[in-house]
């Protein structure tokens, strides 16, 4: 009988010897100690036997447990202190990695300024629909099917060839006017698209803001001046340059008449020194009055379009409007 116990130590201390984590070592010390342990059972069966062996056996079962334990107890603080070893590896008073917040896209950041600059002079902002009508797109801004001017807006049709996605924000001046009697100031700003190879200078698809503000025919009412004077705010505050001069050139839109191209030339980066076009304007046409169920002649104002990209580009230097969509955080984390 001693010899099993001796033979339990043997087991239980070789077992001991290749212990490689703490979840070994529970395993072994289950082994070794647990209910079902030969050691246990050994344990168990002595009160089968005749008072003085139990008391003997039992006295040497009962020191081997303890002298187990405590070996598996070293063991265990063996392990511990290596696992803590290398948890100290670990700095935990190191600077935590600053985490990126994401930050608003350099366009909707123009659009922002955009609409508060108008929004500052009294103008609503709105927005369209960006799947529109070949009426209010085309038929309606003076652009009848055979109409040569059709030629210069490459356009998505829909299947049907009755839907378009827009190709300006100018239908919206038709829905609004079906809508709303003068006087009124708005402008929409939003997404157009046009059907074309892109470039540095293209895409087919880009952000336009209209603007239109129409009163009663007569004294006070919108004029050519006064176009001139809401250009030449918005742009000296846009581009935060109080030095800022616009111009117009002659030019031809089916909705307006006259019709202008807008230049600026202002004092620094990409606006010193040459005038640049960034706007289309005019006078609406009353063809386009006349459309939205105006009286002929009785209304009077102005109209005015242009691309978000490009005054954005302008202000920031950017030369390749495909940057905007690319997805290149190098290029996004610059604003
Ligand atoms: N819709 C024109 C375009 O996309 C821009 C434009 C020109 C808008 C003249 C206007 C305007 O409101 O009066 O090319």
């Amino acid at each position: 009988m001693k010899s099993q116990l001796d033979h339990i130590r043997e087991v239980a201390l070789k077992d001991l010897e290749n212990l490689r984590s703490l979840a070994e070592l529970e395993a072994a010390r289950v082994r070794a100690l647990g209910r079902s342990s030969e050691l246990s059972q050994f344990l168990r069966s002595l009160k089968e036997r005749a008072e003085g062996e139990r008391r003997e056996l039992g006295e040497l079962a009962n020191r081997l447990r303890g002298e187990l334990e405590r070996q598996f107890d070293g063991a265990k603080e063996k392990l511990e202190d290596v696992a803590y070893a290398a948890l100290e590896k670990l700095d935990v008073t190191a600077p935590a990695l600053r985490s990126r917040r994401g930050h608003i896209h350099p366009l909707a950041q123009a659009q922002d300024d955009a609409n508060a600059i108008f929004a500052s002079m009294g103008f609503r902002i709105l927005e369209g629909p960006e799947v529109e009508t070949e009426w209010a797109n085309f038929d309606a801004l003076n652009t009848p099917p055979d109409h040569p001017a059709r030629g210069m807006q490459d356009t998505f049709w829909l299947q049907g060839m009755e839907h378009l996605m827009r190709t300006h924000t100018s239908p919206m001046q038709v829905r609004f006017m079906q809508a709303h009697q003068p006087p009124f100031r708005i402008i929409v700003p939003g997404r157009v698209y046009r059907n074309e190879a892109t470039d540095a200078t293209h895409e087919f698809q880009f952000h336009q803001i209209e603007g239109l503000m129409v009163a009663r025919a007569g004294e006070g009412a919108p004029s050519m001046a006064n176009l001139k004077g809401v250009m030449e705010h918005f742009y000296q505050r846009f581009f935060r340059d109080p030095n800022i001069e616009v111009r117009f050139n002659a030019s031809y839109f089916p909705f307006v008449e006259p019709g202008v191209e807008v230049y600026i030339k202002g004092s620094s980066g990409k606006l010193a020194g040459k005038w640049l076009e960034v706007a289309g304007a005019g006078m609406v046409h009353q063809n386009v009055f006349e459309r939205v169920g105006y009286v002929r002649g009785e209304m009077q104002g102005f109209a005015f379009g242009m691309a978000l990209e490009r005054i954005v580009m302008l202000k920031y230097k950017i030369d390749d409007i495909r940057l905007f969509n690319g997805g290149d955080l190098r290029f996004l984390r610059q604003f």
